[in-house]
């Protein structure tokens, strides 16, 4: 074991530990309007109904659309992506066209409004669950309704945001411990 010499960690960083998510790219759309936002604050909340919790700060142009709407898709992006990750995390969607200006290709969903983004490997359509915790932590319960992911992607770069402007990328190191888990954990 190794013996870590753990000190002091200011607790308004802990993000650094516990975000590293996959980034997303979140996709909306509402009356004539569509959006595109970065997202790293996620988090799976149920298997079925499959059930994903984002924080999306009031600020954002995507907060208001999905309210709107109810609806979103989740886009998962590669590191090749890694461009449009940052320029669209950095602008708003009131100021540019963010689908065009990132040279980004959409796609239809087929329950949902709002756009899947051709060039991510995986897209979830997503309908509002649950809103109750919307006024006070910004925080939207979805369920994703549909999902559509290339199963030729085995080891997808995934990006993951560690804040300060620094990601990692999702690597190919497996450790495969399925035998020692009891049958009713390997859902
Ligand atoms: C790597 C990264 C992760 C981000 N994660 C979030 C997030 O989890 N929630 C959020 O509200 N904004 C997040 N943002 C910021 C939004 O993407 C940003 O405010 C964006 O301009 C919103 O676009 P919109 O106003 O067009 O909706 C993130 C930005 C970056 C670059």
């Amino acid at each position: 074991m190794t013996d870590y010499n753990k000190q002091n960690f200011p607790v308004e960083k802990v993000r650094k530990y516990l975000e590293p998510g996959p980034v997303v790219l979140v996709t909306s759309s509402w009356e004539n309007q569509s959006d595109i936002m970065t997202l790293g604050w996620h988090t799976i909340l149920e298997f079925s109904p499959s059930l994903v919790g984002c924080m999306i700060a009031s600020m954002n142009v995507s907060h208001d659309l999905i309210r709107n709407s109810g609806e979103c898709v989740i886009n998962v992006p590669t590191h090749e992506l890694i461009d449009q990750v940052v320029a669209i995390g950095n602008s708003h969607g009131d100021e540019v066209d963010k689908f065009a200006a990132n040279r980004l290709n959409i796609e239809p969903g087929s329950v949902v409004k709002a756009p899947l983004i051709a060039e991510c490997f995986a897209s979830f359509e997503c309908r509002l669950y649950d809103g109750a915790l919307v006024d006070n932590y910004n925080f939207f319960i979805f369920e994703v309704v549909k999902a559509h992911v290339d199963p030729q992607v085995a080891f997808p770069a995934t990006l993951h945001y560690t804040g300060e402007g620094l990601f990692r990328v999702m690597g190919e190191k497996t450790s495969d411990q399925h035998k020692k888990f009891k049958p009713e954990m390997l859902i």
